[in-house]
C-alpha cells in the first residue's frame, strides 16, 4: 500500500476527468482528441452511443460515439469502461469506420462488466417515447434508457455473458419472452425473434471477443505505474440521472463522481477534473432551458456554430452562457478549471449576454434549482458585455484575443468561481488558446 501512495506522490496531476458541464455537446470531443496525445490510456466511463464525439484531425472528421476520443493516438489504450452500455451493431460498425480511414481499434478494451443494448431495448425506448406523447423525453431512441433500467432491474446482459456461448443464447430466450409481453400487450408492438437475435449477436461476440478485459485492473495498474489516464465523459451534468433536470436526462451518470463508479476506480485516484462549457448554452431534446433564445440571435448561433445534433441531426435549441448552470457544474463535478469551447461563433452578433441568477417571485437565486416547477418560473438575471466582430479563429494566444473576448472569458470565470484553462476557437486539434 505504502509503495503504491510514493509512486502516486511522484506522479502528481496523472489521471484527468474531462466532462460535459452543460446539456452535453461542449466540444469534449475535441479536447480528449488534444489531451489523449499525451495519454497513455483514456476511459469511457457512462453513457452509450447516444454521444456523439467530434474530433477533426489533420482536416479529417471522425464521429464517435463509443469509441473513445482517445483512439485517434495509436499508442493510447482505449477503455470502455463497466458503466457503458454497449451496442455491439454500432461499436462493430465505427472500428470498420476507423479502419477504413486508416485507424486501427486494436488498442480498444471493452470492460466484461459493461451492460448489452439489445434490439428489445431500441424497440422499447422508441415505443416508450411514443406513449409518452406530448410528454416525451426526446430520447436518442438507442436503447439507452431501457438498457439502464434493466441492468438496475438485474436482468440485464453483460458484455461477459454475451461472449459466454452457452450463457447467452439462455438470456436471450428469457429475456425477449418478458420483453415481447410488454411490446405487445402494452405497447401494441410487433414481437421480436429470440433465435435470429441470438444467430446475429452471437457473430458480432466473435468479433468482440478479443477486446474483452477486466478493465478496473488494467486502469488500477497503469495508475499505479504513474502513466497518464484520460477519464472522457459523454452527455453533460444537466442530463445526469441524479441531478439534472429529471425527467429530461440520460440514465447514467455524467457528472465527475459517475466516473468511480462507472471504471471501478476510487475517488482518492483522480488528480483533476475539467469541466468542458461552450461559451453559449445547447440542449437536444425536451425539457427546461431558462437562457434559450427564440429569436434571429438563436438562429444565428445555431447556423454559425453548426448546432445540430451529431447523432440525430435534430437542431440544438441556443441560448446565452448561463452561470447559474456554470456553478452548478463547478460545485457537483468539482471542477479544478473550466474549457470554454466555441468562443468564435459569438462574432459579429452584437452585444453579448451572461446570466448571472434567476429571479424568482422577486427574490434572486444563485444556486440551479432542484424542482422543475420551480425553474420554470425563474427568469434569467442578464448582464450584458460588449460583443465582437473579429475572426478570432487564428488567434492562438490570449493576449492576442481582442478585448471584449478576454472580458467575456474573464466575466464567466469570475462567475464560475473556477479558471478558464483553455479556450477553444474552432473545431480543429489547433485551434484552441492555452492559458
Ligand atoms: P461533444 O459531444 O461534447 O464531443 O461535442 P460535439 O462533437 O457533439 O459538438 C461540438 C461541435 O463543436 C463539434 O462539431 C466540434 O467539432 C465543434 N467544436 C468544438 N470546439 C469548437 C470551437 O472552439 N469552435 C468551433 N467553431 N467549433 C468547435
Ligand atoms: P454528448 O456526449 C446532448 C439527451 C437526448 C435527450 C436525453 C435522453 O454528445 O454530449 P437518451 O437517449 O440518453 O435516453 O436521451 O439526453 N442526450 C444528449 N444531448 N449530447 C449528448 O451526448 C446526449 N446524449 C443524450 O437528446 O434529451
Ligand atoms: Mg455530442
Amino acid at each position: 500500500m505504502r509503495k503504491i501512495i510514493g509512486e502516486r506522490q511522484r506522479c502528481k496531476l496523472a489521471t484527468k476527468i474531462v466532462i460535459g458541464a452543460q446539456w452535453g455537446d461542449e466540444g469534449k470531443g475535441k479536447i480528449i482528441d488534444i489531451l489523449a496525445q499525451e495519454s497513455d490510456v483514456v476511459a469511457r466511463s457512462q453513457g452509450g452511443n447516444n454521444a456523439g464525439h467530434t474530433v477533426e484531425a489533420d482536416g479529417v472528421e471522425y464521429k464517435l460515439r463509443l469509441t473513445p476520443s482517445g483512439i485517434l493516438n495509436p499508442e493510447t489504450t482505449c477503455v470502455i469502461g463497466n458503466g457503458v452500455v454497449v451496442d455491439p451493431k454500432v461499436l462493430l460498425g465505427e472500428i470498420d469506420m476507423l479502419k477504413e480511414k486508416g485507424v486501427s481499434a486494436d488498442n480498444l478494451k471493452i470492460d466484461l462488466r459493461a451492460h448489452i443494448i439489445m434490439p428489445y431495448h431500441i424497440v422499447l425506448d422508441g415505443l416508450m417515447e411514443k406513449a409518452r406523447g406530448k410528454s416525451d423525453i426526446g430520447t436518442t431512441k438507442n436503447g439507452i434508457g431501457p438498457c439502464y433500467s434493466d441492468k438496475a432491474e438485474r436482468i440485464g446482459i453483460r458484455f461477459a455473458d454475451l461472449i459466454d456461448e452457452e450463457i447467452f443464447p439462455e438470456r436471450v430466450r428469457e429475456n425477449v419472452e418478458k420483453k415481447n409481453k410488454l411490446i405487445t400487450k402494452i405497447y401494441d408492438g410487433e414481437p421480436l425473434d429470440a433465435e435470429k437475435i441470438i444467430e446475429e449477436y452471437t457473430q458480432y461476440a466473435k468479433r468482440l471477443k478479443k477486446y474483452a478485459a477486466d478493465t478496473s485492473v488494467i486502469l488500477y495498474n497503469a495508475i499505479k505505474a504513474g502513466k497518464k489516464v484520460l477519464f472522457e465523459g459523454a452527455q453533460g451534468t444537466l442530463l445526469d440521472l441524479d441531478l439534472g433536470t429529471y425527467p429530461y436526462v440520460t440514465s447514467s451518470h455524467p457528472i465527475s463522481g459517475g466516473v468511480c463508479i462507472g471504471t471501478g476506480i476510487g475517488p482518492t485516484l483522480i488528480d483533476e477534473c475539467v469541466g468542458v462549457m461552450k461559451a453559449y448554452v445547447t440542449r437536444v431534446g425536451k425539457g427546461p432551458f431558462p437562457t434559450e433564445l427564440f429569436d434571429e440571435v438563436g438562429d444565428k448561433i445555431r447556423e454559425v456554430g453548426h448546432e445540430f445534433g451529431t447523432v440525430t441531426k435534430r437542431p440544438r435549441r441556443c441560448g446565452w452562457f448561463d452561470a447559474v448552470i456554470g456553478r452548478f457544474g463547478v460545485r457537483t463535478s468539482g471542477l479544478t478549471s473550466i474549457v470554454l469551447n466555441k468562443i468564435d461563433t459569438l462574432s459579429g452578433i452584437g452585444n453579448l449576454k451572461i446570466c448571472t441568477a434567476y429571479k424568482k417571485d422577486g427574490e434572486l437565486i444563485y444556486d440551479f434549482p432542484a424542482s422543475l416547477t420551480e425553474l420554470a418560473k425563474c427568469e434569467p438575471v442578464y448582464i450584458e458585455m460588449p460583443g465582437f466582430d473579429e475572426d478570432i479563429s487564428k488567434v492562438r494566444s490570449f493576449d492576442e484575443l481582442p478585448e471584449a473576448v478576454k472580458n467575456y472569458v474573464k466575466k464567466i470565470e469570475e462567475l464560475c468561481d473556477c479558471p478558464v484553462s483553455m479556450v477553444g476557437v474552432g473545431p480543429g486539434r489547433d485551434q484552441n488558446i492555452v492559458r
